[in-house]
């Protein structure tokens, strides 16, 4: 335990300075180490590398134009590694992004799914409280909404997952909210992301999954440079305008904006706290096509396929109720998405590979 860490309650609500990153490396986590530098945040990052790479904090540094930190190659679920990070530095708040999230992947994968996604958690859990560390802000999806209709969700719509990765979220906000109720100091501030997409505006980061990628924009982005021949769209039967799926896309940008909020908010108070962040737009698969062609001057060649297991018509959200609370709100579109996407899969048609490592801290 930290010797400044003896006594829990002393620190519960101390205002996070120094914050602990899961999944710092990857897309959302390395975009959220920029805005978290920008705003003078000292970080500690934690990454097993399994979908993003070291590479990248280079790139964040350029980007802050400061030191990114203590950097570790561990795997959250390893409670002995994760907690000597713990020994080693005060940290004040947690933001938890490791995971697996392929929908598709997760029908697979069912078991691999609820190991990372569940076992992190309750392993970064118990770590935190042996530690004193009672700040949580946690990275859920709308994706536990399931198939609940048209129009925009708020955070009261009932959890119906129809997939394993769904159902893994859901799974840790219920966990989530048995520690707040048996740990009155822990607070936990639980967003559950729409669909975010695009890249930091300077072209150095952005979404660089390992092989072919299991999400609609960075596919999309690999169509346009002619990386990949076609783009398959799963299903044009859906029960919406044009048949394909709806979805609530949101920039990066605004997504770990809303993170950097959440940080002042630690202050409101312990307890668990649910926000969707969304754009409150819905988008359809072709739409995202015919934006990303327009924003990149190219071509998007597609064949409709199948739909894809555990897929959904349409998820939209209604996220008035962070606007009112924090007042943070979206401000970049669709198209913005698109340019961002395109500057990054341009300037980095093979993405992080062959870019300059940085060493991690224990080497
Ligand atoms: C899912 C989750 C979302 C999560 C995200 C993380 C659901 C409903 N949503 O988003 O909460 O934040 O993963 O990555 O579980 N598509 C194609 N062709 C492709 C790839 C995708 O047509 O090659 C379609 C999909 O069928 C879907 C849309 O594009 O309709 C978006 O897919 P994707 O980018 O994978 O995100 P979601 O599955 O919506």
């Amino acid at each position: 335990m930290n010797p400044d860490r003896t006594d829990p309650r002393a620190t519960s609500r101390r205002a996070p300075s120094t914050v602990l990153v899961t999944g710092g490396a990857g897309f959302i986590g390395s975009h959220a180490c920029v805005e978290l530098l920008d705003h003078g945040y000292e970080l500690i990052v934690v990454d097993d590398y399994s979908n993003s790479a070291p590479q990248v904090y280079a790139r964040v540094e350029r980007v802050a134009g400061r030191f990114v930190g203590a950097v570790y190659e561990l795997d959250v679920r390893d409670r002995r590694a994760l907690s000597a990070v713990f020994d080693r530095h005060a940290v004040d708040a947690v933001v938890h992004f490791a995971a697996r999230k392929a929908v598709g992947e997760s029908t697979r994968m069912p078991v691999e799914y609820y190991d990372t996604n569940v076992g992190g958690t309750t392993a970064l859990l118990s770590v935190m409280q042996a530690h004193g560390v009672n700040q949580l802000v946690f990275s859920s999806s709308c994706s536990l909404y399931g198939d609940a209709g048209g129009g925009p969700l708020d955070e009261s719509t009932p959890a119906r997952p129809t997939n394993p990765y769904a159902a893994s979220k859901c799974l840790c906000e219920q966990i989530l909210a048995d520690v707040c109720r048996r740990n009155p100091e822990f607070a936990v501030l639980c967003l559950r992301y729409f669909n975010p997409t695009g890249a930091h505006p300077s072209g150095l980061l952005g979404e660089s999954p390992h092989g072919t990628p299991d999400n609609l924009m960075p596919y999309v982005a690999q169509v346009a440079t002619g990386r990949r021949k076609r783009l398959p769209v799963f299903g044009d039967d859906y029960p919406t305008p044009d048949g394909t799926a709806i979805r609530d896309y949101l920039h990066v940008m605004d997504t770990v904006e809303a993170h950097r909020v959440a940080l002042d908010h630690f202050a409101d108070g312990p307890g668990m706290r649910v926000f969707n962040l969304g754009v409150g737009r819905g988008s359809s698969v072709l739409d995202v096509i015919s934006a990303f062609a327009e924003a990149s001057g190219n071509p998007v060649p597609y064949d409709i396929v199948g739909r894809r297991p555990g897929d959904v018509p349409e998820l939209v959200a209604d996220a008035s109720a962070v606007a009112r609370s924090w007042g943070w709100r979206p401000t970049r579109d669709l198209a913005a998405m698109c340019r961002d996407s395109w500057r990054f899969q341009q300037l980095n048609p093979d993405g992080y590979a062959g870019s300059a490592r940085r060493p991690s801290t224990e080497e």
